[in-house]
């Protein structure tokens, strides 16, 4: 039906690219093959359509808005953007996806298309993959293309397999390269650090290459998170603009790099990162890249994102149709300061507030020898905390049964501390340099997951703490420490280089084996907080813990970002204590829960340090979360009002029927002066009237919201908006959100 046509005919029109454009073909330029076969993915909204050359390669020639016709490719004979994966070939001398040294020693690989073929899975997803062959060499690679077409979404990957009767050493071995020709480029990068995770930097590419990377072999995205935005022509807004936006699947360490070359064309390289890497494959063997997922949009980084957003809870996250408990976490309330006592309050607690789910964090585990007191020791040793536990968690679970709230569990499974039984009795079990120093970062040692044994060890041991404690119904899953001392002792000394890959490839397959063998458990990753947000990992989990810092201010700009490749669904945001352990700020209980409450909501602080209105105010605020859940975590994305732009931060939710929606406004920190424009609402149905309502109002203040005749059609909401920084009295549709760290929830309801 719709996409991956091949295409055999001739047309008469000449179609008018996009991008693709006349402009000097220098050596490279292909000569037009008559009656040329063309491969053109489609989607809903985008086509992307490659052809095969006289040359026998295959090219992209368009990649953009939807085309209804593309016959007339099969005559054009302008130049290509750029091959369909590009292999350094000595005579092409920008970054290659593949670098080979062949087992002739030739360093070369030089391609030929052999085939392609096209399967579809159901109406709305086809994979297409393309057979190429190194032309004078046995050695192959297909390149994938699994093409969503509701979503817009391409993940494509490649496969290297070596036919040659000795080995193939891969020296570079990216997932994808998309060319692309456009008259500027500017880039889109997603930085930070621990507590800091997910801000953003746009630049201009110029001449050269612009890469970013991890070397970290886990908790890889705290840096430099792998996905971008490249915007063509010029910078992309929320809603204007056209861009190609990407994200690579992948946990260890990775490289994307932006290469503007001599043509003006760019070359976006995405995959494993080299460094410090190589992969022989013996005659025979075949290696699978980590998936890249990309999309275009001609309507800015808004539409982007709820590209991702719409594929992720179909496709890229566990069980993205399921709505997601409210958590109470303990770790925030109590540290390492608690005992069953306080744990069983704080779970009566949280049913007094309406939580759904208590998850009990780090400290609760240990051996006789060692008492998980502080993070110094007992990581490794799974059994409980005697010391906090004296007879095991049963009272405590039994407590959660009775409050009718689920159980969750804490676990760092692929690190252990030096002071714990399990290192004792097995000390090659570790990543180690024998030698040098052992390096620890938090006291954490790292397991050499490349081991079977101990993949079977981290497996049990996590099965044992779930099926011992059988009410657990969700585990977070933490890892608080890169790769130090990249040594596997269970590799033999010529095969370090593939430790990198081989470690996340046993990550995934423990993770595999994890959901198989416990379907109903929730798992979220949490790598010293965002440390672990990719594609790679949440193809096994349900959300992940989007930063450490659950300051509500920094949390505003940390989710932003966030929210540009990952939905809200998968985004846990919590309403921690205050002064804020880390910024010392104080905010208001409302403002914390206002900017939780646009993601997965959960409350990290010991319910019992709240003053008697805050635990009313808190209680009626989850309330009024699980009313507008649905919203939230299955709803469209709209970014009004970047905090980049203005301290008037503002977004909103809206359902796929555009009956319902919630939108969110901040104040940061407003300077004398400042000026705010309407804020104007999108996603709306213009000819629908909305009722609107603020919500989660704090009882204590004045309701800021005048709702009398607050009735309005879409088309007024979208156009006129809504006024938040009015400085006179309050009315219709104008609310005063002048003062540092108020914030206001509105809701939007069809009147029919
Ligand atoms: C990491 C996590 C936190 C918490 C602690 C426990 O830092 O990101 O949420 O679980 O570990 O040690």
């Amino acid at each position: 039906m719709f996409y991956a046509k091949i295409n055999k005919m001739n047309s008469n029109k000449f179609l008018a690219l996009t991008f693709v454009f006349a402009i000097s073909t220098g050596m490279y330029a292909q000569k037009v093959n008559p009656n040329k076969e063309l491969i053109v993915l489609k989607t809903k909204n985008t086509s992307a359509v490659y052809a095969i050359n006289s040359d026998s390669m295959v090219y992209l020639y368009y990649y953009g808005k939807r085309l209804s016709n593309t016959a007339d490719f099969v005559r054009y004979d302008g130049p290509p953007v750029g091959p369909i994966i590009s292999a350094y070939s000595g005579k092409k001398f920008t970054e290659p996806a593949l670098f080979a040294v062949h087992s002739n020693g030739l360093l070369s690989t030089e391609l030929k298309y052999l085939s392609h073929n096209i399967k579809a899975s159901g109406d709305t997803i086809e994979t297409v993959n393309v057979l190429l062959k190194d032309k004078l060499l046995p050695f192959y690679i297909t390149v994938y293309f699994k093409v969503f077409y509701n979503e817009d979404i391409i993940q494509t990957w490649c496969t290297y397999s070596n036919n040659e009767p000795g080995t193939v050493t891969l020296k570079k071995f990216a997932s994808a390269s998309i060319p692309v020709l456009s008259e500027k480029y500017f880039l889109t990068k997603f930085y930070g650090s621990w507590f800091g995770e997910m801000k953003m930097e746009d630049v201009e590419l110029k001449q050269g290459i612009t890469s970013i990377e991890s070397k970290q072999g886990v908790r890889t995205s705290h840096t430099f998170n792998p996905s971008f935005i490249v915007s063509l022509n010029q910078p992309a807004t929320e809603t204007t603009g056209e861009l190609i936006g990407g994200t690579l699947a992948w946990s260890g360490s990775w490289k994307l790099s932006f290469e503007k070359d001599a043509e003006g064309k760019l070359n976006i390289i995405c995959g494993i990162n080299e460094f410090a890497s190589e992969y022989p494959l013996k005659p025979g063997d075949e290696f699978s890249t980590a998936p890249l997922l990309f999309t275009y949009s001609s309507e800015g980084k808004g539409l982007m994102s709820r590209n991702f957003h719409s594929w992720a809870r179909k496709y890229g996250i566990q069980d993205g149709n399921q709505l997601r408990p409210v958590v109470l976490n303990s770790w925030e309330g109590n540290f390492f300061e608690f005992d069953e006592k306080k744990v069983i309050a704080m779970i009566q607690d949280a049913a007094t507030m309406g939580v759904e789910m208590f998850v009990l964090d780090d400290g609760w585990f240990g051996s006789n020898k060692y008492q998980r007191d502080n993070d110094a020791m007992g990581l490794g040793d799974w059994d409980v905390n005697k010391k906090r536990f004296p007879k095991g968690l049963d009272k405590t679970i039994e407590e959660a049964k009775k409050q009718n709230i689920k159980f969750g569990i804490w676990v760092e499974a692929e690190m252990v501390n030096e002071k714990s039984e399990v290192y004792e009795k097995h000390p090659d079990w570790v990543l180690k340099e024998n030698g040098r120093p052992q390096y620890a970062e938090r006291n954490n040692y790292v397991l050499d997951l490349t081991n079977p044994q101990v993949q079977k060890y981290v497996f049990e041991s996590v099965s044992k703490v779930i099926v011992q404690n059988n009410y657990i119904s969700y585990v977070k899953w933490d890892c608080n420490s890169p790769v130090t001392n990249p040594y596997a002792p269970y590799l033999q000394a010529n095969e370090q280089q593939q430790f990198w890959v081989k470690y996340i490839q046993s990550f995934y397959k423990i993770c595999d084996s994890l959901i198989k063998t416990h379907p109903n458990i929730t798992f979220q990753v949490c790598a010293s907080g965002g440390g672990r947000v990719d594609y790679g990992s949440l193809q096994y989990f349900h959300e992940f813990w989007a930063s450490d810092n659950t300051d509500a201010l920094q949390r505003i700009y940390i989710q932003n970002g966030t929210s540009h490749f990952f939905p809200a669904i998968s985004m846990a945001a919590h309403v921690a204590p205050v002064p804020n352990g880390i910024t010392q700020r104080i905010t208001p209980l409302k403002y914390r829960f206002d900017v939780s409450m646009s993601g997965r909501l959960g409350i990290e602080l010991l319910p019992s340090t709240l003053k008697p209105e805050e635990l009313i105010f808190a209680k009626e605020a989850v309330r009024t979360y699980k009313n507008i859940r649905p919203i939230v975590q299955f709803g469209n994305l709209y970014r009004l009002v970047s905090p980049y732009q203005s301290s008037l931060a503002s977004l909103m939710y809206v359902t796929d029927n555009k009956d319902k929606s919630v939108v969110f406004v901040y104040q940061t920190q407003r300077m004398f002066g400042d000026f705010y424009p309407n804020i104007k609402l999108q996603g709306l149905h213009p000819d629908k009237q909305y009722k609107v309502n603020e919500i989660n109002v704090d009882s204590s203040s004045k309701k800021s919201f005048n709702d009398i005749e607050s009735v309005y059609s879409g088309e007024f909401l979208m156009s006129q908006g809504l006024n938040a920084g009015y400085w006179g009295k309050q009315g219709v549709l104008s609310v005063n959100l002048m003062s540092e760290f108020a914030s206001a929830v509105f809701l939007l309801e069809e009147v029919k």
